[in-house]
């Protein structure tokens, strides 16, 4: 049994827990939503100055609410790719800098590997195999969870991310930042057959189409000629159901390849995550088609899924528990992939 304390700084979260395995002891999360709203998305040298400022009274506090002292952590842990380099590399220089003070072992954290981590802390029970399906402001990738550091990319998007397509429409539409929580509470009023909006596919070489790879860069593109068109008409754009059509849209497209990957690996277990996975259209339309395949998908509570520690040090402790650990020469790295992680350790 690891107790980890981990650091999560790779965005716009300044995040601090300690779990003891896959139970949370102790989980802070800071946001920077309200410096960034101003500028309409993230600027990194704000979010690193912020991880600064906030970070130590995190780390202090996240160890006052676990009632724990150092000397009952077996290990420090942080978020090293990827990310926005000056924003990991304040929370991995304050793990490695406690790691040697208080002689503890250090382990970095593939980002990704602790949103599929955030599965483990709503079902304690799950165990590998099972697609990931994890949607975020950066990411739209479906993996192989095959076991602890072992995983396979089967799909991922070739442009835009599903979240940044959800901030991207809500930009141009003038509703503000960031754009899935109200795009997704728009659509609730909305007609989501109203507009037939292109899903996005992938050709391939050979003919027909990518089953896994995404594309929503295109949907975009028709959503402004939409929203350019029917302003041309009417001076109101009928918000409601341009949302609900654009989210029905990528909910629909982001089932059918989780379902395809599932089925075609023999898998019976999708797991969600990523701030995407709030999203109330993909809820609905995986949790039906996962029933009508009897595949059972698991969509973790939003605390879990948007940006935390608790998932890294979830992560972590599982390496923690098969002996890895990671050297203090250990770097931030922008960009990472998944398969990769097993060269964060010893
Ligand atoms: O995982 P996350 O908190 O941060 C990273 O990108 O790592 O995801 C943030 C993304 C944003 O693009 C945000 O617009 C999107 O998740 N998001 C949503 C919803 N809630 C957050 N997208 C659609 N529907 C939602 N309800
Ligand atoms: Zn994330």
């Amino acid at each position: 049994m690891a107790t980890i304390l981990a650091i999560e700084t790779s965005c716009d979260e300044t995040a601090v827990a300690i779990v003891n395995n896959r139970e949370i002891l102790s989980s802070v999360v800071s946001s920077q939503i309200a410096t960034h709203q101003p500028y309409g998305g993230v600027v990194p040298e704000v979010a690193s100055r912020k991880h600064l400022e906030t970070l130590n009274p995190a780390i202090a506090q996240a160890l006052t609410e676990a009632h724990l002292t150092w000397s009952e952590v077996d290990g420090i842990a942080a978020t090293c790719a990827p990310g926005l380099v000056g924003a990991l590399l304040v929370g991995l220089t304050a793990a490695k800098t406690l790691a040697i003070l208080q002689q503890k072992p250090f382990l970095g954290v593939h980002h990704l590997e602790g949103h599929i981590y955030a599965s483990y802390l709503s079902e304690p029970n799950l165990e590998p195999p099972f697609i990931c399906l994890l949607v975020s402001g950066g990411h739209t990738s479906l993996i192989y969870v095959k076991d602890c550091g072992h995983y396979e990319i089967l799909g991922q998007t070739r442009d835009d991310a599903a979240g940044e397509a959800f901030d991207k429409v809500a930009r141009l539409m003038n509703l503000g930042y960031p754009g899935g929580p109200i795009i997704d509470k728009l659509a609730q009023q909305g007609n989501p057959k109203a507009f037939v909006l292109p899903e996005g596919q992938v050709s391939l070489p050979e003919g027909g189409f990518h089953r896994y790879d995404s594309s929503f860069s295109g949907l975009k593109t028709a959503v402004l000629r939409l929203t350019q068109k029917l302003q041309q008409e009417a001076p109101e754009l009928p918000v409601h159901d341009l949302a609900a059509s654009f989210q029905e849209t990528v909910a629909k497209a982001l089932t059918k390849r989780a379902i395809a990957c599932a089925l075609d690996y023999g898998l019976d277990t999708i797991a969600v995550g990523g701030g995407v996975a709030a999203n109330s259209g993909l809820r609905q339309h995986l949790q039906a088609a996962g029933a009508k395949h009897n595949l059972r998908v698991l969509f973790p509570p939003l605390k879990f899924c948007t940006d935390n520690a608790a998932m890294i040090a979830c992560a972590a402790a599982d390496h923690f528990n098969h002996g890895h650990t990671s050297p203090l020469t250990l770097g931030a790295q922008s960009r990472m992939p998944i398969s990769d992680v097993m060269q964060l350790y010893l």
